[in-house]
């Protein structure tokens, strides 16, 4: 072996003094133990805490602005392509479309509050309002503080952010504008509408998301994120059984296709594709900018 290796300063130490072989023994027990007990509070917990997927990684503020860009991709698709162009094809939709008589699909809104009760449902402590300062319907009217916070919001029009004194929730507000004519018109014809004179870009309201803690980790931002995905499912599913009740000659087939093509409407796998195609890059790109790795 041709390689010096360098003498441990330890073993001239103990070659000096000569210790008995009990007294070896135990030192180098208490040595490898105390060595082991550094390595324990020192090292180990560190590696462990790098491993621990439920270290907070990720302010609520940014997971909801992360869940308030999905709903928007989803409500604006389901908005365009599916009511509006599903109105061509002599589709209907309709506020009462839940009832047994009525043979229709969800409008934007409803289909949004579909997916807050399946979000009341689960287990993730998410909620989410659509509520406006003139509301159709009265108990989407903002009350307390979130009035207060929306009056704000009505003079900057920008995304709120703030803890509910009456919940302890941490609370964000995202501006919902009228975007497309139909917004305009719907309300302002409504026999409850408080108010009938919207134009188009208009404020009409906030989807607003409630969660009970300030950050979260990136398996709690999973889960919100699978808990709305599957609220949406359920939704569709809901939809998809209401087609069937259809006449025949007015049932749309259900596929790959989508309503601007004819009368198709897409099923889960197609809608699912179109959204993620919609929102997929944005989201990774946010949550690789938000997400802090301890
Ligand atoms: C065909 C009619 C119709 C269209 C189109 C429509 N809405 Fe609504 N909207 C309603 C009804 C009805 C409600 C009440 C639903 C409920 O019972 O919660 C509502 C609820 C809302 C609410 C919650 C406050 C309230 O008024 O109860 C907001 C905000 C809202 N809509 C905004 C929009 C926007 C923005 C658009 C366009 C992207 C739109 N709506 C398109 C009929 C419509």
């Amino acid at each position: 072996m041709g390689v010096d290796f360098p003498e441990f300063p330890t073993f001239h130490l103990a070659e000096m003094s000569h210790p008995s072989r009990p007294i070896r023994f135990w030192t180098l027990t208490v040595l490898a133990g105390a060595t082991l007990l550094t390595y324990l509070l020192a090292t180990a917990p560190q590696a462990i805490s790098e491993l621990n997927q439920n270290q907070p990684s990720l302010s609520t503020e940014d997971a909801l602005t992360m869940m308030a860009l999905e709903n928007d991709f989803t409500r604006t698709l389901f908005t365009k392509a599916i009511v509006g162009e599903g109105k061509k094809q002599g589709l209907a939709f309709d506020e009462n479309w839940a009832d047994e008589d009525v043979h229709a699909g969800p409008l934007p809104a409803l289909f949004l509050r579909g997916v807050a009760r399946e979000l009341s449902k689960s287990d993730v402590p998410l909620r989410l309002f659509l509520g406006s300062d003139f509301p159709i319907e009265g108990t989407n009217l903002f009350k307390k503080r979130q009035a207060e916070v929306f009056a704000t919001m009505r003079t900057n029009l920008q995304p709120q952010h703030f803890q509910d004194p009456s919940t302890g929730e941490f609370v964000g507000m995202f501006p919902d504008f009228a975007s497309a004519a139909p917004c305009v018109s719907c309300h302002n014809q409504h026999i409850n509408s408080p108010k009938t004179d919207w134009v188009l870009g208009d404020l009409m309201g906030a989807t607003t998301w409630s969660y009970p803690t300030d950050s979260v980790s990136s398996d709690e931002f999973i889960a919100m994120l699978k808990a709305y995905r599957s609220g949406v499912a359920v939704v569709w599913d809901a939809y998809l059984d209401e087609l069937q009740d259809l006449e025949a000659e007015k049932q749309p087939h259900i596929g790959n296709q989508w309503p601007d093509q004819g009368l198709f409407i897409p099923n889960q796998v197609a809608l699912r594709d179109s959204i993620d195609a919609l929102v997929g890059r944005d989201l990774l790109a946010a949550f690789m900018s938000n997400v802090h790795s301890k």
